[in-house]
């Protein structure tokens, strides 16, 4: 589904990803880990277009996306979360779905003079819609709160909400369980079960090792910018080199 061959981008003289080649396969939970700093999140800005990287290829689906922008990649179906959700705050769950709905008649110039039944027609489609998305992750009771008032985990569940009503076939999730109470993060380990038994493909970064074991078939590591070595969970966590990383990056 997606491959990355020599993958690289600096900040300044520092490289932050350097020479990365890995493969996403479709269909799977993939994972993604290392310890902090370790190139993690700038690897999805680059696989999902909010950074250029300055070397390498990145293959979605047989096509080069390397230099296709942000919003282009989504409608080819990847999507990601940010580590740090940033909800609209004063707006309701609701609002803040709807907002990811792509290519809304409305927006474009005339389509409301023009085709004004088609759009409503449309509204209503993306409004029933993100209402079932809200409901599939258990944020009903919150359709009308505001997101500032909404607990960490449950704004983890609103940014996977929002990843959906783009309707993706790849998902890319930065840190699902950061900050996520147990219950909460049951929920959202049963969804992306429930979300990955419907044919989504995940790829994950996380720092719950137990969260990773529990969803993914192959888990990639990185230390500082490298992959490390990719296998199966229990391969990799018992590998010393990852061991060291996770060690080294403590001290
Ligand atoms: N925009 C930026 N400008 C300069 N340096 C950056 C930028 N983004 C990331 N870096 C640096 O790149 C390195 C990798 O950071 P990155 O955020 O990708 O790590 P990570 O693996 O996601 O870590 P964490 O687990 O803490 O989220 C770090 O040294 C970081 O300081
Ligand atoms: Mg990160």
């Amino acid at each position: 589904m997606l491959d990355l061959i020599g993958v690289s981008r600096s900040f300044g003289g520092a490289r932050a990803v350097d020479d990365v080649s890995l493969h996403v396969a479709g269909g799977a939970i993939t994972g993604l880990i290392g310890p902090n700093g370790a190139g993690k999140t700038t690897l999805f800005n680059l696989i999902a277009g909010s950074l250029a990287p300055s070397a390498g290829r990145i293959v979605l689906e047989g096509r080069d996306i390397a230099g296709a922008p942000a919003h282009r990649r989504l409608a080819s179906g990847l999507a990601r979360t940010f580590q740090i959700p940033r909800p609209f705050a004063a707006m309701t769950v609701l609002e803040n779905v709807l907002l990811a709905a792509q290519g809304q008649r409305g927006e474009r110039p005339f389509a409301n003079w023009l085709q004004p039944a088609a759009v409503a027609r449309q509204e209503r489609r993306n409004a029933e819609r993100a209402r079932e998305i809200i409901e599939f992750l258990a944020l009903t009771r919150l359709v009308s709160s505001p997101a500032a008032t909404l607990s960490g985990g449950q704004r983890k569940l609103l940014e996977l909400a929002r990843v959906l009503m783009a309707e993706p076939k790849l998902v890319l999730l930065d840190e699902p369980a950061a900050g996520v109470n147990p219950t909460l993060l049951e929920t959202i380990i049963d969804r992306i079960q429930a979300l990955h038994a419907r044919g989504l493909s995940f790829l994950i970064v996380e720092h719950n090792l137990d969260m990773i074991a529990r969803l993914c078939s192959t888990v990639h590591v990185m230390a500082a910018g490298k992959l490390l070595i990719s296998g199966t969970p229990d391969d990799v966590t018992a590998d010393a080199r990852v061991v060291d990383a996770y060690l080294g990056g403590a001290a």
